[in-house]
């Protein structure tokens, strides 16, 4: 038997054995006596019910306490600002304890929440540990998102607190940050008290005076604070993603099992121990930013890269492998889409010459499917094993991927590989039943999840129930289908709900089809992700106009793209509606979405025998089937 299934029966048979083991690479302020707390379930499963710890003093202090101070942590890589800075894990704690002093003095203690709305810029890095070295509860919006998306996760979390910048550098234009956290802040209703701005040079900005203050004066007037012990069960983090409706789901993250989890897959999934330097091309604004930009990697003593640019552009395709050989990067972790990028434009890897990247031992890449031609492309450029991992932002880290740290595991062309420990990973029919190796059905997590995955949603354990665990007793429901092989390989197929991947951005359609549903000019509408060489999907927008609405196509389309950029945001991508007739429709009326995505992605779906006019699906077929 080899070491990955060794570990994988380990964990599934004894889990209390096989977590409790793992804990013991942390500090504990309590350690941990009992392991596992299902007597909520399927409400909340608490792992370390009894322990406290703290996530920063993890990341930082004991390594500076183990002579390591001296080390690096933090690599930060701006080609947009032509910068490059580096923190040791000394100099990232002093920033740190002084950053969570600047918070103090703002009000915020143990379970405040906190806002962290910024670009990859160090501050990033620390205002989330800062947190942590509190015990309070940030939550990380992505930059790409607009203010009325800031401002509904500010409602949601009821944060008391935001820290921002100025502008953000995309490589075409600059963002300016601030006037989108101040209409957020004048659209919330539970609008933050204060905020910690980082005045950046390439565009200052004006601030309210007693609302507003500077991050560089507020941190140089700090007194750094030490770690708050937490209980291992408190929030570390909120992370809002994408649900099949408009309201995002916020993410709950806990400080005990999340510690332990992700330096666990440190060493047996990634194989980075202490001393090595992991990139995780990730905003932090994503889930692969948090766990592997940020935590995972200072966890495990380990250093960390944060990159403020693209793989494109900023200046060109050799810009990931100048990073890799300026910082000795052993292992890359990015999106598909990333790679696509980089082979649209460099295809012969022209670019890679006169970079070394002998220190590169795997690239990692999730987010989205991995298509085989970008694999074949990848392994076949680079030399290297390119590792497909497949989990989301409620996991936290892998449910599958090949364990290089723990056994090399023979690879199969558009599988993720196989289930980590700790995940029972199942596929069901629609009754409930587990299906035949082979056969397609729900992709589905018998309980209990493993640490570090979501206890809940962010005080809403009936959205908790109602999303995840209703479908099927005893299981978590990914969202996602597939099946898997002979051998226990995992084939991710795709969502079957109405959340779509736009370059590895997790995007809601009906969040999108609510903007559209608000314009005047329209009586209905649907969106639906349609296949995309770069981005792998891209939403489309179908509407229909009301009856003795005089407006032309391409106004209305020209305005439903404004209003979708407006309200949710640059990040949604949304390009292109079409005016059609009508939408295809049952005939109790509902519209046929499902269908209408299975054609997107260019599959052969069987029309629905309540499909009210056939006729009405088949004119549609060309537009959804179009290039975009
Ligand atoms: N702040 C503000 N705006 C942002 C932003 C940020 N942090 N990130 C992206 N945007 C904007 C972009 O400027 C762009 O705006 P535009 O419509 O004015 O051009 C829009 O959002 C879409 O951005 P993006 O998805 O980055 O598309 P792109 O065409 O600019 O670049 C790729 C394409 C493939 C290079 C890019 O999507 C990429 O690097 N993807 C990797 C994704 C990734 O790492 N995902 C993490 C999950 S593992
Ligand atoms: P996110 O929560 O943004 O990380 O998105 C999670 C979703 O991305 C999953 O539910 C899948 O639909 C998709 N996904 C992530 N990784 C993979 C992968 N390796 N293969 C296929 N789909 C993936």
């Amino acid at each position: 038997m080899g070491a990955y299934q060794r570990e994988y029966e380990r964990a599934a048979n004894d889990p209390e054995k096989f977590w409790a083991a793992a804990a013991q690479t942390l500090d504990w302020t309590r350690p941990p006596r009992r392991i596992l707390d299902v007597s909520a379930e399927p409400t909340v499963t608490h792992w370390f019910p009894d322990a406290e710890l703290n996530t920063c003093a993890n990341a930082l202090d004991r390594h500076v306490a183990a002579g390591r101070g001296g080390e690096l942590a933090l690599i930060y890589d701006s080609p947009v600002t032509g910068t490059v800075r580096r923190f040791t894990f000394a100099e990232l704690t002093d920033e740190v304890a002084r950053a969570a002093g600047a918070l103090a003095a703002l009000g915020v203690g143990r379970g405040d929440r906190v806002i962290i709305y910024l670009p990859m810029i160090p501050a990033a890095v620390v205002s989330m540990l800062a947190c942590a070295r509190l015990g309070a509860v940030h939550s990380v919006v992505f930059g790409g998102f607009a203010a009325a998306e800031l401002a509904a996760r500010m409602d949601d979390a009821q944060a008391l607190v935001v820290v921002s910048a100025s502008c953000g550098i995309e490589p075409a234009r600059l963002v300016p940050y601030k006037p989108i956290l101040d209409e957020a802040i004048t659209l919330a209703a539970h609008a933050p008290t204060a905020t910690l701005i980082v005045q950046r040079d390439q565009q200052r900005c004006s601030m309210i005076t007693g609302r507003d203050h500077d991050w560089d004066a507020a941190l140089a007037a700090a007194a750094p604070l030490p770690p708050v012990p937490v209980a291992a069960t408190d929030p570390l983090y909120i992370l809002y993603t994408s649900g099949t409706t408009g309201r995002p789901k916020g993410i709950v993250r806990d400080n005990g099992g999340h510690a332990v989890a992700l330096a666990w897959s440190m060493g047996n999934v990634f194989g980075i121990r202490a001393g090595d330097v992991m990139w995780a091309a990730s905003d932090v604004g994503w889930a692969v930013g948090h766990s592997y930009a940020v935590y995972a990697l200072l966890l495990a003593g380990a250093a960390t890269v944060l990159y403020e640019g693209k793989p494109v552009g900023t200046p060109d395709a050799g810009a990931f492998w100048r990073v890799v050989a300026e910082h000795g990067v052993n292992v890359l972790f990015t999106a598909p889409t990333a790679i696509r990028a980089i082979k649209k434009e460099d295809p012969a890897g022209a670019l890679l010459r006169g970079h070394d990247r002998s220190s590169l031992r795997a690239l990692f890449l999730a987010g989205e499917r991995l298509d085989p031609a970008t694999y074949d492309w990848a392994v076949a450029t680079l030399g290297i094993p390119v590792i497909d991992n497949y989990w989301q932002t409620e996991t936290g880290w892998p449910i599958c991927a090949n364990p290089i740290g723990l056994e090399p595991l023979p690879t199969r062309a558009g599988s993720p590989t196989v289930p980590m420990p700790g995940y029972h990973v199942r596929v069901l029919d629609p009754a409930g039943q587990p299906v035949p190796a082979g056969t397609e059905g729900a992709i589905c997590l018998r309980l209990p999840l493993p640490p570090g995955t979501l206890p809940t949603l962010w005080e809403d354990d009936d959205r908790f129930v109602a999303s995840y665990l209703s479908a099927f007793d005893g299981y978590y429901l990914t969202g996602d289908g597939g099946y898997l092989d002979d051998d226990g390989y995992l084939f991710v197929l795709g969502r079957t709900d109405d959340v779509i991947n736009v370059a590895g951005h997790r995007l809601s359609t009906g969040s999108m089809e609510a903007v559209l549903a608000a314009h005047p000019a329209v009586a209905e509408c649907a969106v639906v992700g349609v296949a995309d060489a770069l981005k792998g999907q891209v939403p489309r927008g179908l509407v229909v106009v009301k009856t003795g609405v005089e407006i032309g196509p391409d106004t209305l389309a020209a305005e439903l793209v404004a209003r979708v950029r407006a309200e949710i945001g640059p990040v949604a991508a949304f390009q292109r509606v079409d005016v059609v007739a009508a939408l295809p429709k049952t005939r109790s009326g509902k519209i046929l979405r499902r269908t209408m995505r299975e054609i997107a992605d260019g599959r052969s779906p069987a029309v629905p025998p309540t499909i009210e006019d056939a006729t009405v699906l088949d004119a549609l077929r060309p537009v959804l089937t179009a290039t975009p």
